[in-house]
């Protein structure tokens, strides 16, 4: 969460005077349907024709665009071994299994892996574009289509970054969104599935409202409604976002001026050397990310005066040698809804060690992150920029 105010007050307190928190409309009132436009919007900054705002995060968006596109037990999708472990556990939570992928230098899914790692039951890929850096979606989506597999992105660290002049989200078969407090937008809480695809967006309605079956709208679905979970918004979860969406543009114009002046100022300073990346236009800007030859050097550099960095190994639940429930393969309320034991997923791939992805862990180890804020004054980027260089020329 980077800018939160006046704006997000007062379209607060309309919902509240009108006495409508339930997203669910009654059209002859016709009151303010936040929830309904904030969706209309973000479909329309992303460049899709349908958008779910959603209570559960972006887990429930990843679950959702699992579900749409009907992956469940017996199926295997491919992650990163770098992300948080809720995109792994999405996939666990509709009954198939993760399948772990190394990362490459630009911290995202090194598509030679992922293409590696395809086996007979690899029924889609989940590529994260972590920490706002956008994954190398043209490379990644031609794999899939050569092999017959679904795309759906993570892109719950990237509200609005893009790919090559494509939003993120967009270049997939569908694409998940957070809105959580470390966000670039942020709700509090919520989350978001983007797609163009007409039966993954009526599948993951109904799996993310069973109401939907009661309305009179389930009429216009192509297909029978079946039971799913309550991961309906608040109108006051869509007034929010819809001023957070009006703050993006500017939010990420900061982020971004911020980060291309690290890059500017710092390249090709003694010591210094940053991540590559697969496009630096569309990066979020969220962190600047730079590169040492060795996990000691790294440590130094981050821990330098007034540099204030940190190492994406230290970063808990983000990697996945500390994924212990699922390594362990505790998952779910009851053993038999426990995928590891689901006689559909006999015969997949079920066991993880903790060293399984060696290059991953070698370049979380190796890399440090900045934090960037898009407030930071002129002051405040000059001194980091100084304290990098000043610690690059010390190593
Ligand atoms: C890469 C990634 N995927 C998925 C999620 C899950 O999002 P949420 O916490 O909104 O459910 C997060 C959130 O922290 C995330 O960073």
């Amino acid at each position: 969460m980077y800018r939160l105010g006046q704006k997000e007050i007062d379209e607060v307190s309309k919902v509240i005077k009108a006495q409508k928190m339930f997203r669910v409309g009654d059209p002859k009132t016709g009151h303010l349907q936040e929830a309904t436009r904030f969706e209309k919007e973000w479909a329309r900054t992303i460049g899709v024709k349908h958008a779910l705002l959603l209570s559960g995060g972006g887990t429930a968006g990843l679950m959702a665009g699992l579900v749409g596109m009907g992956i469940g037990p017996g199926d295997e999708v491919i992650v990163p071994a770098y992300t948080f472990m809720a995109t792994a556990s999405a996939v666990l939570l509709v009954g198939a299994i993760p399948i772990l992928a190394e990362i490459n230098e630009t911290l995202s899914l090194d598509p030679r892996d992922f293409e590696k790692k395809i086996g007979p039951h690899t029924k889609a890929v989940i590529p994260v574009h972590i920490c706002g850096i956008p994954a190398d979606m043209k490379t990644i989506t031609a794999i899939a289509r050569k092999h017959k597999i679904k795309v759906l992105e993570d892109c719950c660290q990237a509200d609005g970054g893009s790919f090559k002049g494509k939003r993120l989200g967009s270049w997939g078969q569908a694409g998940a969104y957070s809105f959580n407090d470390y966000k670039i937008m942020s709700a509090g809480e919520g989350g978001s599935l983007v797609t163009n695809d007409a039966t993954i967006c009526e599948r993951a309605s109904m799996y993310a409202d069973s109401g939907v079956a009661f309305r009179s709208y389930a009429r216009d679905f192509s297909m029978p409604v079946f039971l799913g979970f309550q991961f309906r918004s608040t109108e006051i979860m869509g007034a929010i976002l819809r001023m957070q969406l009006q703050r993006l543009p500017g939010m990420l114009a900061d982020l971004r001026r911020i980060r291309s002046r690290f890059i500017k100022e710092l390249s090709g300073k003694p010591g210094i050397r940053f991540a590559p990346s697969n496009d630096t236009k569309g990066d979020c800007g969220v962190v600047a990310s730079f590169q040492f030859e060795s996990e000691a050097l790294a440590r130094a550099f981050a821990k330098a005066k007034g540099v204030d960095g940190w190492l994406p190994i230290d970063s808990g639940k983000h990697v996945y040698s500390n994924w212990d429930p699922i390594l362990e393969h505790r998952i779910g309320h009851h053993p038999s809804m426990n995928p590891y034991r689901m006689p559909q997923n006999k015969g997949l791939r079920l066991n993880y060690t903790k060293d399984m992805c060696p290059r991953t862990l070698n370049i979380l180890k190796r890399t440090v992150f900045i934090s960037l804020h898009p407030d930071w004054t002129q002051t405040q980027i000059r001194a980091r920029i100084a304290a990098c260089r000043k610690a690059g020329a010390n190593l």
